[in-house]
């Protein structure tokens, strides 16, 4: 039966740990984040960032666009956010409509402001590196999310073998050169991938972002593996009071039994996630020159 990785509560100790620090700041910390059009799933992911900012006391605004915005004129808003001293860091919360070019849009945030760690020179940082993980970059939140949750285990990631499954540049390839880093031996499974199920079973440590419902099964994990689920999938449930319920990209309730630490969902990767967003915006402040 596996420990349980509790990632609220990590995320509760770092967060306070924010609090305090900004509390002792000459200034707040701003973070903007742009919402374009109106997904429900990216709204929940956005009012819960920005209950998480007032809660640490920084500055927050989310510009809402409308979704027929053209990617010129979405452009020319991020250039003034860059200019805008007020924040620290700029967001834009993904998915894009299907129109506007994500990665264009992406770089041009200033790379000294990316808290998303989505711009090139950011993800070229962690991809060009010493040993260790860089402390001047700016490393995708949910990545670095997951390597806290594995390190809090107390399991050393060094010679692991740990397969990442998704191969998304916000997730998946980000994470899988984060434990390069740590000196894990790494593998990325994507849905070319033949014969996944032998790939799992081979790993040390198994990370599931492939955002398919209770995808991985018993079957395809190892006694003993530690599994970090980073899905959040929406499942139709009549009766939840909200028509759906929340699953991970893991069969939570069998996997427990063989692995030997897992995360929940909700409650694992999640609110690290957003806590690690906190961290971004707040080593901005501390190292305006941090790219
Ligand atoms: N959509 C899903 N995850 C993320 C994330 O980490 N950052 C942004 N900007 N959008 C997302």
């Amino acid at each position: 039966m596996a420990q349980i990785i509790d990632g609220r509560l990590l995320a509760q100790k770092i967060e306070e740990q924010i609090r305090q620090e900004v509390g002792k700041m000459g200034i707040k910390p701003g973070l903007a984040i742009i919402l374009v059009g109106n997904d429900p799933a990216s709204q929940i992911y956005v009012d819960s960032k920005e209950r998480a900012c007032h809660r640490v006391g920084f500055y927050f605004e989310e510009i809402l666009l409308p979704r027929e915005i053209g990617q010129e004129k979405l452009i020319e808003i991020i250039k003034l956010l860059n200019e805008n001293p007020n924040f620290h860091g700029i967001l834009v919360q993904l998915p894009l409509p299907g129109h506007i070019d994500e990665i264009r849009v992406l770089s041009a945030i200033n790379p000294k402001k990316d808290v998303d760690g989505f711009h090139f020179s950011n993800l070229g940082r962690i991809l060009v590196t010493k040993r260790n993980t860089p402390d001047d970059a700016l490393i995708p939140a949910t990545a670095k999310a997951i390597l806290l949750l594995l390190e809090s285990t107390g399991v050393p990631i060094e010679g692991k073998k740990a397969v990442v499954l998704g191969r998304s540049n916000i997730v998946g390839k980000p994470v899988a050169l984060l434990l390069l880093q740590k000196n894990a031996t790494i593998e990325i499974c994507h849905s070319k991938t033949q014969n996944i199920a032998a790939e799992c079973l081979s790993a040390d440590i198994l990370i599931a972002a492939i955002g398919k419902p209770l995808f991985v099964t018993k079957e395809m994990v190892k006694e003993g593996t530690i599994v970090i689920d980073v899905g959040i999938n929406r499942i139709e449930d009549k009766f939840d009071p909200r028509g759906y319920h929340i699953v991970g990209d893991v069969d939570f309730e069998n996997v427990k039994n063989k692995a030997s630490f897992i995360t929940p969902v909700p409650g694992g990767v999640g609110p690290m996630t957003i806590v690690m967003l906190l961290e971004n915006t707040l080593r901005i402040v501390k190292n305006p020159d941090i790219v």
